[in-house]
């Protein structure tokens, strides 16, 4: 697919100020992205659940620039300046020039806020480049006359999100996403992500993910430098055809609404990724003696109740436990009673599946 615009199409009518704004969601993944290739490509494809709790709303607010040296972007992060995260966009903005060369010519400010406390431990890299991502798009939808199709739309902001931080791809879906190849899978691209070719088993439609925050730190080691120790990894080969496998059974699993594999693959995978930290030269260890402690009782507490409750981790020490929304009574009450006791400050997020993103008008 061919993501540039045709450039004669550019036209600036807009002196006056304008605006865009999206909400856009995290994600969670069931099988992993952890490793990849130049550009953003992922070394395996992945799955996610949409969530619908945990976003970020990001605003545009653009015009064309008075002067050709003006400065071109402020960026405030819950209302208050922040260099560094401007750094980090500038940056984004000049990468993705290509596929939107109206940028040269606008003047920017952006806002954005998270539903999350920012120290909270939590990645909000998925959920603040595909909001970004998204509005975007909007300019081009809203002044060039393109991405009028929604389906194009969508696929557009995946891939952009995309080269902001991989896992950002597949926040722009419904309910769950794929990212990377998958042979046989043809709407699949290690390009941008795609939801998925069949309607989701109803048993997981509802599917609810309390994530518990075991410790607020920013993690040592960064998800780049981790993709990174992915090259001459002693088991990458095996891995990236173990992450294939186990995408194929999930979908399986998902279509089927097979809950017991369903919870073999993601607790499975999610093992896998932290031992693939441990065995990296250098190791790292990313969880915390309370991951383990939840870990172990989550797989007691399905034993003795039989009630499907799971839990997946990502890169750091909190988990995300899912469970159907017919448990969540039972469950919540479980969490509260045994559970929060691991949690810094006792803190723990309520989150769910959810529909993708809204533009906010
Ligand atoms: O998108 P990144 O570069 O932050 O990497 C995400 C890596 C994991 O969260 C561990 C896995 C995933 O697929 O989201």
């Amino acid at each position: 697919m061919n993501f540039t615009m045709n450039t004669s199409e550019i036209i600036l009518p807009f002196n006056k100020e304008k605006k865009v704004s999206w909400r856009s969601p995290s994600n969670i993944a069931l099988v992993k992205y952890w490793g990849k290739k130049e550009n953003q490509i992922p070394s395996n494809p992945s799955l996610s659940f949409t969530l619908s709790e945990s976003y970020t709303e990001t605003s545009i607010f653009y015009k064309k620039k008075e002067y050709l040296n003006a400065a071109s972007l402020e960026f405030r992060f819950e209302g208050k300046k922040n260099l560094p995260f401007q750094n980090k966009i500038e940056g984004f903005l000049k990468k993705i020039i290509e596929y939107f060369p109206f940028l040269t010519e606008l003047q920017l400010k952006i806002d954005s806020r998270n539903s999350f406390p920012h120290s909270a431990g939590i990645a909000s890299s998925a959920s603040s480049m595909s909001a970004l991502a998204l509005c975007l798009c909007s300019i081009e939808k809203k002044h060039f006359g393109s991405l009028n199709d929604k389906n194009e739309f969508f696929t557009k902001a995946s891939f952009i999100a995309r080269l902001g931080s991989g896992s950002a791809s597949r926040s722009v879906f419904p309910y769950a996403a794929t990212w990377g190849e998958i042979i046989e899978n043809s709407i699949s691209s290690d390009e941008f992500a795609s939801v998925l070719p069949f309607e989701l088993n109803p048993k997981f439609k509802n599917y609810k993910d309390a994530i518990l925050i075991i410790s607020k730190q920013t993690k040592k080691v960064s998800s780049t430098a981790g993709h990174a120790l992915m090259v001459g990894h002693p088991f990458a080969k095996e891995r990236f055809i173990l992450a294939k496998k186990n995408l194929k059974l999930l979908l399986s699993a998902l279509k089927l609404g097979d809950e017991k594999s369903f919870i073999e693959i993601v607790e499975n995978e999610a093992l896998t990724l932290h031992a693939l930290m441990m065995s990296s030269n250098p190791g790292f260890i990313l969880i915390h003696p309370n991951t383990l402690k939840i870990i172990e009782k989550v797989r007691d507490y399905r034993e003795k109740t039989g009630i499907k409750l799971c839990f997946t981790l990502d890169a750091g020490p909190n988990i995300h436990l899912l469970y159907s929304d017919n448990d969540s009574d039972e469950v919540e009450k479980y969490i509260k009673k045994e559970l929060v006791q691991y949690c810094e400050n006792e803190f723990w997020i309520s989150d769910k599946m959810g529909e993708g993103p809204m533009e906010i008008l």
